[in-house]
């Protein structure tokens, strides 16, 4: 008897945000820099481009106002402060996204309540908010997970009812909008993260913006130690620290800026393409972006029925890596923020668990019970990664890979 070999396929390299191959930076950024650095002027105190970065950024958006940081993580710390919670008050967030944008509710003395998401996107919603207000809520934040936007619309209406200002971070969505408009502009502050692997980068970095005068002049006092420059009395007016971007991440940033619509019409044209492809396959559902939304991709998430395919995201990802050299994040966080140790076990200042200690019980109540989506959401979710420098090539290579996958698992 005669065995004929599988079929070898020739394996595809994608390019990665990690690297040169997936990301725009060249000689404009190179040029900008030197320019920088010519001018022997690092610090954004005296320099000019992080001042032309923050212009050009907040006329990119049609916000009023936009400071740069040194981070995403300071942005949502700033925008946080910002609003001055009082000790002890209760600030609504999600149970999926970065550490970064968590961490801040602490060190601000506030409480993180997490509220539970819709598994169809992983984005908090109107009522899940809803379920978690109470008389000590101070601030909502909304996470647009993966560049899709939250409904933006509802969770308003419910904030502005409620009189509780809005966050909106913006890290992982550059350039997406809901019913025509900017996510970032539609809340009280947008924050947006510079990171190695977010739209655009600068390694590290992070922008808020605003329409609101006052909170513009909070935002500024808490990335620069709260000293009022250009005031005639100045002093450090409250406790704040040094969250300047300098001048060198500026130049870079501000050709980046040039390149941003670009990148993200790339990541739509792409990932849209994909799931025309993978559409109708049994098992997998294609990212669901609502009416009015538009989705800018930062990742491109699929969910798995693990009903239809045995081994569910877990043992699509392994196929995928195993047999066609395609990297995947089932689970993405691998399990809900709030249990993480510095929620679970409430480490913050050395043993004193503050400001956990200033808690209601239900507010810090971790339940799994009380996070249907999340669960579910978390268990389905196969986030692959995406960026600006995909072609048809790659999509057509992954799609193909799927396809093969997920008939060699049901079969
Ligand atoms: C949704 C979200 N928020 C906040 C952050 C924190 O940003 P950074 O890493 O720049 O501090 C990130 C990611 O990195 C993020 O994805």
């Amino acid at each position: 008897m005669t065995t004929t070999a599988p079929p070898t396929v020739e394996l595809i390299t994608l390019p990665s945000d990690q690297d040169t191959s997936g990301r725009t930076l060249g000689d404009e950024e190179i040029a900008l820099v030197t320019e920088a650095i010519r001018t022997g002027t690092l610090t954004s105190t005296k320099g000019q481009f992080v001042k032309k970065l923050e212009k050009r950024f907040a006329e990119l958006l049609g916000v009023k106002h936009a400071y740069a940081c040194t981070s995403g993580s300071a942005a949502v710390h700033i925008a946080i402060a910002a609003i001055d919670p009082e000790p002890g008050d209760e600030i609504i967030t999600t149970s999926i996204t970065d550490m970064g944008a968590l961490t801040p509710i602490l060190y601000q003395g506030a409480i993180p309540v997490f509220a539970d998401v819709d598994p169809k996107t992983w984005n908090v919603t109107a009522e899940t908010i809803a379920a978690c207000i109470s008389e000590k809520t101070k601030a909502i934040i909304v996470t647009h997970l993966f560049g899709n936007p939250c409904e933006m619309d509802a969770i308003m209406s419910l904030a502005r009812s409620h009189k509780i200002p809005v966050i909106e971070d913006t890290a992982q969505a550059f350039l997406a909008k809901h019913n025509g408009q900017y996510v970032a502009t539609i809340g009280d502050i947008g924050c947006f993260s510079l990171q190695q692997g977010k739209h655009i980068t600068t390694g590290e970095g992070g922008i808020v913006v605003t329409n609101d005068d006052a909170l513009a002049r909070r935002l500024f006092l808490l990335i620069n130690k709260a000293f009022g420059y250009g005031d005639q009395n100045p002093d450090h007016y409250f406790i704040a620290l040094n969250y300047r971007l300098n001048e060198l991440t500026g130049a870079v940033a501000l050709a980046q800026l040039d390149k941003l619509h670009w990148s993200v019409q790339q990541r739509q044209i792409t990932a849209n393409k994909l799931s025309e492809k993978l559409l109708g396959l049994r098992g997998l559902e294609t990212p669901f972006v609502a009416p009015g939304n538009e989705c800018t991709f930062w990742k491109y998430c699929l969910r798995v029925d693990g009903d239809v395919i045995p081994g569910g995201a877990v043992g699509l990802a392994k196929k995928l890596k195993d047999e066609r050299g395609i990297f995947s994040a089932p689970r993405y966080i691998q399990k809900p923020a709030f249990q993480c140790q510095v929620f679970s076990e409430q480490r913050t200042f050395g043993n004193s668990r503050w400001p956990f200690t200033l808690a209601r019980p239900e507010a810090v109540d971790y339940t799994p019970a009380k996070f249907p989506g999340t669960f579910s959401g978390l268990e389905s979710i196969l986030v692959l990664p995406w960026n600006e420098r995909y072609t048809d090539e790659h999509v057509n290579y992954i799609a193909d890979s799927i396809y093969q996958a997920v008939q060699d698992l049901t079969k």
